[in-house]
């Protein structure tokens, strides 16, 4: 998968890029980023990428020109089989990302994400070039990286091959609808803290049977919403309705 990310900020990517999952995914050429800045496509002496409103207001927009041709300059290298492919608008006004979303975006080839800036960006981006804008929370940062950098995340780790058996994404929060269950690593006993004992029985149907449990009573008690969409077996569903029941 290559993911295209628009930026005015490359200097803040490279510390994702080089280091943990994204770093080996990168290694093993399962994933490929570039950082592109927008203003390497301005065309003005001074590589003016902002402006004021139309209509007044406060703070500077990002012109539509840059974000326009950096976009076209993307895809006029791209092969038929590439193509259609999302051109992401990081922005709060968007639908609100989820794994779900970052599940849906593993079968692409190839992903474009714009970062905006400033006040925002001039709304013919938004009009005429994305195909998708999506927000990471009901909150606002002063730029698209951060989110640009949890979107790369969330789906690169979601890419066939990337997550080795250390790291199973199968029963990860929000993977089935459950929260995750609670873990432990040694020692077993810590300041008088000891490990539930089932997870030290060896007994592996019984240590299942535990987590498939906790995980219910997690969601039940943390994100009760979730387990109404969650995608649960019969049983799984009874416990939960048990569980509610108290
Ligand atoms: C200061 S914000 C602009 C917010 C804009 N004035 C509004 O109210 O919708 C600047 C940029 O940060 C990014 N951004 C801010 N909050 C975000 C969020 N929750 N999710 C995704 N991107 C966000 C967007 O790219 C946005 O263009």
């Amino acid at each position: 998968m290559q993911i295209e990310i628009l930026t005015l900020f490359p200097e803040m990517f490279p510390g994702l890029l080089s280091s943990s999952i994204l770093k080996r995914a990168i290694e093993r050429e399962l994933v490929e980023v570039n950082i592109h800045n927008i203003r390497d496509y301005t065309h003005n002496k001074h590589h003016t990428v902002d402006d004021t409103p139309y209509g007044g207001g406060a703070g500077m927009l990002l012109k539509p020109e840059p974000i326009f041709e950096a976009v076209e300059t993307i895809k006029s290298g791209l092969s038929p089989e590439e193509c259609p492919l999302p051109v992401i608008l990081l922005t709060p006004q968007g639908r609100l990302f989820s794994q779900k979303i970052a599940l849906e975006l593993t079968r692409y080839r190839r992903l474009i994400l714009i970062c905006g800036h400033y006040e925002g960006i001039d709304e013919r981006v938004a009009e005429h070039l994305v195909t998708d804008e999506i927000s990471i929370g009901d909150y606002v940062l002063s730029g698209g990286e951060l989110a640009a950098m949890v979107v790369t995340d969330a789906v690169v780790r979601l890419v066939p091959g990337v997550l080795g058996s250390e790291a199973s994404a199968a029963d990860d929060s929000h993977t089935t609808g459950l929260l995750e269950y609670p873990q432990y690593t040694r020692p077993p006993v810590y300041r008088d803290w000891a490990v539930p004992e089932v997870l030290l029985s060896g007994n592996h149907a019984q240590v299942a049977k535990w987590r498939q449990q906790q995980a219910i009573t997690r969601t039940l008690e943390r994100r009760p919403e979730l387990l109404i969409k969650a995608n649960l077996s019969p049983a799984e569903r009874r416990l939960a309705e048990e569980l509610q029941k108290g």
